[in-house]
């Protein structure tokens, strides 16, 4: 009987009844519960974000991000490789530029680091990967925004939604020149993706795909983004990207962008965000993605790094929630070790 059958008989407690229904059932070995698994992460749905950074001769660290380096062209093309090899789905290529300007003027050069480093992965891997280009000026703007500002009139300093268009325009078509899948615009200036429509479809580019950031939060969590890209933000991103208070919002932005012209409707953060993963999943007609962002990243880094949490196990577990919210597609910078140790799993 039990330990505690004394202090219940003594306060009149009748044994409990056994239960009919069982849940454990479901749980009770490995085979059963590999069996039973309603979510299943795959390296096919996986994205890998990685960095290209023009005028270095061998890999830097990130150093807010253990594990992630911003890559050579040399080192890109390696990486790239490896991503193929290990079965994830997409590489989305991110520029660190030398020079900056104004209007980010490197973007849209078909010189410029990121359509450099989208031609050699391109060559490098051919249709084996997805090869995805951020299409989005803060890395190549000197103030660190994502579009250009008004330079006269009382609004001077604004981020110029509509100026900003064009621009996004020539950045997607020059990724589609050195030979991008897709781009993916993430400056949340409005209209941004029916532009791009229309500038890929006027070139010939048709069959280039646009994963829209669509519910794009203003968020602390791309914090180690800035160290990533070496951008230093004069201001903030307040007046363009949502703010983390609104749920609406974000379906309201995926709907727009589904209307647009979007092939994949993406939330970001994922993480902090699955109410708005688990909503526009319920009601996007196209492939639903979420980024699970350098924030998120290294908070898990950091606490594995001191021992406080299992850091293989809490990693899966991230990505897993994230699917199960209802994300098909999760941008992760840990896409290549998760497919690896998928793929090598018994
Ligand atoms: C904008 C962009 C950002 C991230 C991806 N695209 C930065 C921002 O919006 O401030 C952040 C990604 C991350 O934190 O991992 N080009």
């Amino acid at each position: 009987s039990s330990p505690a059958a004394g202090f219940l008989a003594a306060r009149g407690v009748p044994a409990p009844v056994p239960p009919v229904v069982r849940p454990r059932r479901g749980r009770t070995t490995s085979a059963m519960r590999g069996l039973v698994a309603q979510t299943r992460l795959a390296p096919a749905q996986l994205a890998a974000p990685v960095f290209v950074r023009e005028g270095i001769s061998s890999p830097v660290p990130v150093e807010a991000m253990p594990g992630v380096v911003q890559h050579t062209l040399d080192s890109l093309r390696r990486e790239a490789t490896a991503c193929a090899e290990a079965g994830i789905g997409a590489i989305v290529l991110f520029g660190v530029p030398q020079k900056r300007d104004a209007v980010g003027s490197g973007a849209w050069d078909g010189e410029g680091i990121l359509n450099r480093g989208v031609a050699a992965v391109r060559a490098e891997v051919g249709d084996a990967l997805v090869v995805c280009t951020d299409t989005c000026l803060d890395e190549f703007t000197s103030h660190g925004h994502c579009g250009i500002l008004r330079e006269h009139g009382p609004r001077a300093g604004e981020v110029d939604n509509d100026a900003t268009l064009a621009l996004y325009q020539a950045m997607a078509v020059a990724q589609a020149e050195a030979g991008a899948h897709m781009v993916s615009p993430s400056g949340m200036m409005d209209g941004q993706v029916a532009a791009i429509r229309a500038a890929l479809d006027a070139t010939g580019h048709e069959d280039v795909a646009i994963l829209a950031y669509s519910a794009k939060y203003a968020s602390a969590y791309y914090g180690p983004f800035r160290e990533a890209v070496r951008s230093t933000l004069r201001g903030d991103r307040l007046t363009y990207q949502q703010d983390p208070a609104n749920r609406r919002e974000g379906l309201r932005e995926a709907l727009l962008d589904v209307a647009e012209g979007a092939d994949i409707v993406m939330v970001k953060p994922a993480g902090p965000y699955l109410d708005v993963v688990a909503e526009v999943a319920a009601a996007s007609p196209v492939p639903v993605a979420a980024y699970q962002v350098s924030g998120e990243y290294a908070m898990v880094e950091a606490a594995a790094a001191r021992g406080w949490i299992e850091r293989e196990r809490v990693v899966m577990e991230s990505v897993l929630g994230i699917v199960r919210a209802g994300a098909s597609t999760v941008l992760t910078y840990w896409a290549r070790e998760i497919a690896e140790g998928i793929g090598s799993r018994p």
